[in-house]
């Protein structure tokens, strides 16, 4: 019953999107399980971009199904909109796409509750996407959520929607001096996702697994990274979900033991969008010139990346969490102007060297990095898919890394484009 699931190993941003539509051409289903329209996964191939935030990066690939599980909170109206532009592009979403019944949804007080809570928290602010994440992660915990299997019961969705809506608009005005939701609205407004969301919705716990019986393979996609994790992560500066390992189970209802890969994406370098602790960072000349040659600005929000040095530290964590079995390495292209490249393989706190990631927030913004300095290529790798073609300076960069997480590399990125890539 294989599984394998495609994990950030940073702070997202790490390539995934271009992985899974990658290596889905061998897939039967690509389901995604946890997060929801924060992510921005992007996808190139000839000379088109496109960016998925909901659907599942296999939905480029013909014969292959997609899955939202039921740990993906879903924004109705971003879903339709992306459902209708991959329509416009002349993808089949119908009978391909699957919505889970079981998934929360994102309702507009929940971005107007994180609006609000972000303004409160003043110099202390996450630095969130603004989709509503954390606040409806925080009424499916506290139970009031409204799930997708509401939408089929108007009556129903009415009152769960009044019930919640007062406790909001309380909130929201009460609490935080913000601005209302007008109720009616946007009853009528989700009443009308009923009939547009009805195809999509199934079962989708029972679909994955009679489809691992039937001998289908399944790519379970992560969204954000490792760090982000709200668990395992720089909290409180995460996200609200579980990208990491453990999320794919609860997040689709699969039994880990169908998973036999996981696959890590490391960016050859790191980036973080939103506040909070990044030992490695760059800021400096270093840091924009990654940032300008890497193309760094969120495919969410457009927001600035801040980019740094690999940190073999944090990595050697998320490793360590999820069990990666290999590695995808993406973006080595976008340091091939370096005369030389630092590593960061340990910290110092306190004036003790350590390998340990810190997990309370105040050593964290105290560690030191411990950089190894390896010589630059100087030379464009764009678009190269053999291993012997890359600089020996490139393939050394690559050996440390993998010798020192003590996982292999599977595939290493060139490029954005599809058939950049060399397949190890
Ligand atoms: P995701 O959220 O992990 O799917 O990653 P994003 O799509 O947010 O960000 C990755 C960015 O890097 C996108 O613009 C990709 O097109 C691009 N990309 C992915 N792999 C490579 C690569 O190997 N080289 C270069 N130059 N760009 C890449
Ligand atoms: P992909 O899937 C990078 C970050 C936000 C913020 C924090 C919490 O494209 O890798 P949230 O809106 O989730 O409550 O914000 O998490 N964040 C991401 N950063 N890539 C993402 O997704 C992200 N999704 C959320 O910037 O710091
Ligand atoms: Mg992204």
């Amino acid at each position: 019953m294989p599984v394998s699931v495609v994990i950030g190993s940073q702070w997202g941003d790490e390539g995934k999107g271009k992985i899974v539509d990658l290596i889905c051409r061998d897939i039967d289903i690509v389901a995604r399980y946890q997060g929801g329209a924060n992510a921005g996964h992007t996808i190139c191939w000839d000379d088109k971009t496109f960016v998925l935030h909901l659907i599942p990066s296999g939905i480029f690939q013909e014969g292959v199904d997609c899955v939202i599980g039921n740990g993906v909170v879903i924004d109705p109206v971003a879903m339709m909109k992306e459902i209708g532009m991959v329509k416009d592009l002349g993808y089949d979403v119908g009978g391909r796409l699957f919505v889970s019944h079981n998934a929360h949804l994102i309702m507009p007080y929940h971005k107007r509750i994180e609006e609000a809570k972000e303004k409160w928290r003043d110099g202390e602010a996450i630095g969130t996407t603004g989709r509503g994440i954390g606040p409806a992660y925080v009424d499916k915990f506290a139970r009031s959520g409204i799930r997708v299997v509401d939408l089929l019961d108007r009556d129903l969705l009415r009152k769960k929607i009044i019930a919640s809506m007062e406790e909001k608009n309380a909130i929201l005005e009460k609490v935080y001096g913000a601005e209302k939701v007008d109720v009616e609205a946007l009853i009528e407004e989700y009443v009308e996702f009923d009939k547009l969301i009805d195809p999509y919705i199934t079962d989708t716990t029972e679909l994955l697994c009679r489809s691992l019986k039937q001998g289908k393979r399944v790519l379970a996609e992560g969204a954000q990274g490792s760090l982000l994790d709200v668990d395992f992560g720089t909290y409180p500066f995460v996200t609200s979900s579980h990208p990491t390992v453990g999320g794919c189970c609860t997040g689709l209802g699969i039994p880990p033991t169908s998973i036999d890969r996981v696959i890590g994406i490391v960016k050859a370098y790191s980036t973080r969008v939103g506040n909070g602790p990044f030992p490695t960072e760059l800021n400096n000349d270093l840091g924009e010139e990654l940032r300008q040659t890497g193309h760094e600005f969120g495919a969410t929000t457009g927001r600035p990346r801040r980019c740094g040095w690999l940190d073999l530290v944090a990595l050697n964590y998320t490793t360590m969490i999820n069990g990666f079995t290999d590695l995808a390495i993406t973006k080595l292209d976008v340091l091939s102007n370096l005369d030389e490249i630092k590593i960061c393989t340990d910290y110092v706190l306190k004036g003790k060297k350590i390998r340990r990631f810190p997990s309370d927030l105040p050593s964290l913004n105290e560690v030191e990095p411990v950089y190894v300095t390896m010589p630059g290529w100087n030379k464009d790798i764009v678009g190269i898919t053999e291993w012997n073609d890359l600089p020996v300076e490139a393939r050394n960069y690559l050996k440390f890394v993998t010798d020192y997480l003590e996982v292999p590399a599977s595939l290493v990125s060139t490029g954005p484009k599809r058939d950049q890539t060399i397949v190890l």
